[in-house]
């Protein structure tokens, strides 16, 4: 197929080209960010500069390209900056997605869009299936759910995917929690501050990439969570990072969210654990368990500071 991807130049698009590109695809990536043109290495197309803010880029993009298949990664991430300015987080978030979407509706075009655990509100005791109903916190939430609607009223042929906290894109990409326990570690701390009220599901992007390329291999169109499997607070998964690395010298200490109230302000959902029902049901399921997946990450991307002595 030839796809076209949006946001190509984020934590999971270092993942998802590659994988997209070595199952034989041909890709156009785009991004706004064009700071590395090849981010992923030789391997792989240069980054080609698309705005999923300016309709007429977009719909340009559409007809020099005409895509069999629309993978819309692009995003403003930060549930930070969506607060402070909501404007700037719909326009991207949901305006954006709803030119990419009338874009690929006239090209009689598929669209995949990825969206989030943290559509929910977290109140919810157990894992959140695609059977729950959403209920967004903040403007990041509300702007992607406002999205996923969008997409299922305007593309006729979508897959709307739900993850759970990104893992991935290593020392270059990755701006999200493992990498700001790395960077602490590599900072030299002998303390780390994670909190324990706030739950989970980490989605390893080169297993979500697999499970993707498998899901729209198959055409199965329609609404799916696809995370890693199991669960955890924020304090598991830097416990889980630190016992694979072999860093038992640190102290990890467990705190609320009151602690980090003023570095991350946004209201988050107490609970973003997903199960991926729809594809268990549907016998689709690849997603390995996160500890797996998070020690595969560490050992891959940051071997450096994996100590002899840790247990694998
Ligand atoms: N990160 C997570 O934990 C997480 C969890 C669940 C779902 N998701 C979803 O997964 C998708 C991929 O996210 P990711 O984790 O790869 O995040 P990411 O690393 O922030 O990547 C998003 C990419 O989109 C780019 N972008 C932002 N505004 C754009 C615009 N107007 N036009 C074109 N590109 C734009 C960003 O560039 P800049 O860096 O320059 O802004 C960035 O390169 C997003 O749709 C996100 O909502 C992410």
């Amino acid at each position: 197929m030839l796809i076209l991807v949006t946001g190509a130049a984020g934590m999971l698009g270092s993942a998802l080209i590659p994988a997209f590109v070595r199952a034989g695809h041909q890709v156009v990536a785009t991004d706004i960010d064009l700071r590395d043109a090849h981010p992923w290495g030789a391997f792989g197309p240069a980054l080609g500069h698309l705005d999923v803010r300016d309709r007429a880029e977009v719909a340009a993009a559409f007809q020099t390209v005409d895509p069999d298949l629309v993978l819309h990664l692009a995003a403003e991430t930060s549930l930070e900056v969506c607060d402070a300015d909501p404007d700037h987080g719909y326009l991207t978030n949901t305006i954006g997605t709803k030119y990419v979407a009338l874009a690929a509706r006239a090209h009689g075009c598929p669209m995949t869009y990825i969206s989030t655990a943290g559509v929910f509100d977290g109140t919810k005791t157990g894992a959140y299936t695609e059977f729950d109903r959403p209920n967004p916190l903040n403007v990041y939430g509300d702007s992607k759910h406002e999205g996923e609607i969008l997409v299922e009223r305007l593309v006729p042929q979508h897959y709307v995917i739900r993850a759970g906290w990104m893992v991935g894109g290593g020392a270059k990409k990755d701006h999200k929690f493992v990498s700001r326990i790395v960077d602490q570690i590599r900072g030299g701390a002998t303390q780390v501050f994670a909190v324990t009220d706030k739950l989970g599901t980490p989605t390893y992007a080169p297993d979500f990439s697999r499970c993707l390329l498998g899901l729209i291999g198959s055409g199965m169109t329609g609404l799916y969570h696809m995370a890693c499997g199991g669960e955890g607070s924020r304090y598991d998964v830097a416990a889980e990072i630190l016992r694979i690395l072999g860093r038992h010298d640190i102290e990890l200490v467990p705190v609320t969210s009151e602690h980090f109230a003023d570095e991350f302000p946004s209201v988050r959902p107490p609970s973003e654990i997903m199960r991926n029902m729809v594809l268990d049901l549907q016998g689709m399921n690849t997603m390995r368990p996160w500890r797996q997946a998070l020690a595969e990450y560490l050992h891959t991307e940051f071997a450096d500071l994996v100590r002899v002595s840790a247990v694998a």
